[in-house]
């Protein structure tokens, strides 16, 4: 499956349109510009976003987010699969519906974040950042002193995102995604998909 007949996953806020990876496109803003964008729907009021942990009755959103954005429940990175539903799995809820999850699994005394997504009529209102929080927070918790996570060449928003988020990019495992799928896939704007990048941060300093 290719980048333009997936699921929309993102909001293209000039357009008011839902849109998937290969017609989305990267703009350079100011930031003020940027805060007067429309956003999808109606702003979510900050007291109405909820997290909660899925536990198996839950266990639907989780295949739905994972099928909806993913295709799948394995995630191969860091020379490993990671099976979602080993994984810890944070819901970000809005009014009852399901706006975005992150999951993450503790190995020794590193907390590898192995999904994280929020669905478009939801994004950039600030769920990816409470949902990467929390997970930090909770590997703080379990004794964890580092977070990892790998994405792809291709994924600007993600690399934004984490960096954002004090996140360091550590490795850069090239043609390591396109060895592991065998033909070559079209990513974010149409960005060959060919490389892991790792990214990881220390567990010691809060994050905002
Ligand atoms: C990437 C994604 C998780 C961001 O979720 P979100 O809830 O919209 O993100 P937030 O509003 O919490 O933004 C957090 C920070 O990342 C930045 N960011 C978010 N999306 C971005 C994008 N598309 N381009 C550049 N920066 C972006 C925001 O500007 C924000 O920084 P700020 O607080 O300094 O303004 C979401 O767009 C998504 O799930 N996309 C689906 C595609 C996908 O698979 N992405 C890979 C996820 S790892």
């Amino acid at each position: 499956m290719g980048a333009t007949d997936r699921n929309p996953q993102y909001y293209c806020p000039l357009r008011d349109r839902y849109i998937n990876m290969g017609d989305a496109d990267i703009l350079v803003v100011s930031r003020e510009a940027k805060e007067d964008q429309a956003k999808p729907d109606d702003p979510v009021a900050e007291a109405n976003i909820v997290l909660r942990r899925a536990y198996n009755e839950e266990k639907d959103e989780v295949q739905e987010i994972c099928d909806y954005f993913w295709d799948e429940t394995e995630f191969h990175c860091f020379d490993q699969v990671f099976d979602a539903y080993q994984c810890t799995n944070i819901l970000a809820l809005v009014e009852d519906e399901t706006a975005g999850m992150i999951s993450y699994k503790k190995i020794d005394d590193t907390l590898y974040i192995v999904i994280l997504n929020v669905y478009p009529e939801y994004q950039g209102q600030g769920i990816a950042r409470r949902l990467i929080n929390e997970a930090l927070e909770q590997g703080r918790k379990q004794g964890c002193n580092t977070a990892k996570v790998a994405t792809t060449n291709d994924d600007i928003p993600a690399l934004c995102v984490y960096q954002k988020m004090g996140f360091r990019f550590t490795e850069l495992l090239s043609g390591k995604v396109a060895d592991h799928h065998g033909d070559e896939l079209t990513g974010f704007a149409g960005i060959p998909v060919l490389d892991e990048i790792r990214l990881q941060r220390s567990l010691e300093s809060a994050t905002d």
